[in-house]
């Protein structure tokens, strides 16, 4: 790997900042002062930034996980709840997750180690489509589905256009699936519960074109190449 990547994959900073350390004279190699562009890294280098040795890069690591109910989407809790980071508790890099799911919300969390991806998939900027299949009590009638469609008010914000298709509709519930590209907290529940339907059960089944598919519940599997590519792009 090339020198300037290396610095800027252990988090110690950007690429351009690393190459100015490195034109500066602030980079050593295995002891050695190291001024020009291109140097390659081996593995067991030692590489150290203004006389500070950085860790090895991790490699970077991406899964799909199927979060069952009851998890909460974060590394610890103070409550002492089951934590999505026990998911994924045998892979030896610490991952985080993508975004955050509810307590009561089920299905596609992405966790990674790569920051950058991270940023840029929460980033309202890349506001990318989210599907959820979401059984509500009562009847969706065409006039619900159509102010869900057009957004609605959750509270001091409209959100915007979602895509909304009634998978089933039973005398006492409905199954719908629903996308948004937004990611407001409980954005879900609130929009349906705004239409005057409650949400009973939630589970997110695509993120984008990442799609959970026949993942069991609690388990998770690394995301293709394809996937990852593609989930750069975005
Ligand atoms: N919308 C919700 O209401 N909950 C989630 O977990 C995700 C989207």
């Amino acid at each position: 790997m090339r020198l300037n990547k290396y610095i800027a994959s252990a988090g110690v900073c950007s690429r351009r900042k690393a190459d100015e350390l490195i034109a500066n004279g602030n980079v050593k190699v295995n002891g050695a002062s190291v001024r020009e562009h291109g140097v390659q890294v081996e593995p067991g280098d030692v590489v150290a930034v203004n006389g500070k040795v950085i860790e090895e890069p991790a490699d970077k690591i991406y899964v799909a996980v199927n979060k069952p109910l009851g998890y909460i989407t974060s590394m610890d809790d103070d409550k002492g709840r089951a934590t999505v980071a026990e998911l994924v508790d045998d892979i030896p890099e610490r991952l985080f997750p993508v975004g955050r799911l509810d307590y009561n919300t089920t299905g596609l969390l992405i966790m990674t180690n790569d920051g950058q991806l991270t940023y840029t998939l929460t980033h309202p900027k890349h506001e990318v489509w989210k599907t959820y299949v979401a059984v509500v009590a009562g009847v969706l009638s065409d006039t619900r589905i159509a102010k869900l469609r057009k957004g609605v008010d959750i509270g001091g914000f409209v959100t915007s256009p979602a895509k909304v298709k009634v998978i089933k509709q039973m005398p006492r519930h409905a199954v719908v699936e629903i996308k948004i590209r937004e990611g407001k907290n409980r954005q879900v529940r609130k929009m349906f519960a705004a239409v005057g339907n409650k949400v009973q059960s939630l589970e997110r089944t695509a993120i984008g074109d990442v799609r959970l598919g026949r993942l069991m519940s609690g388990h998770y599997r690394k995301l293709t190449r394809q996937e990852v590519e593609y989930l750069k792009s975005l």
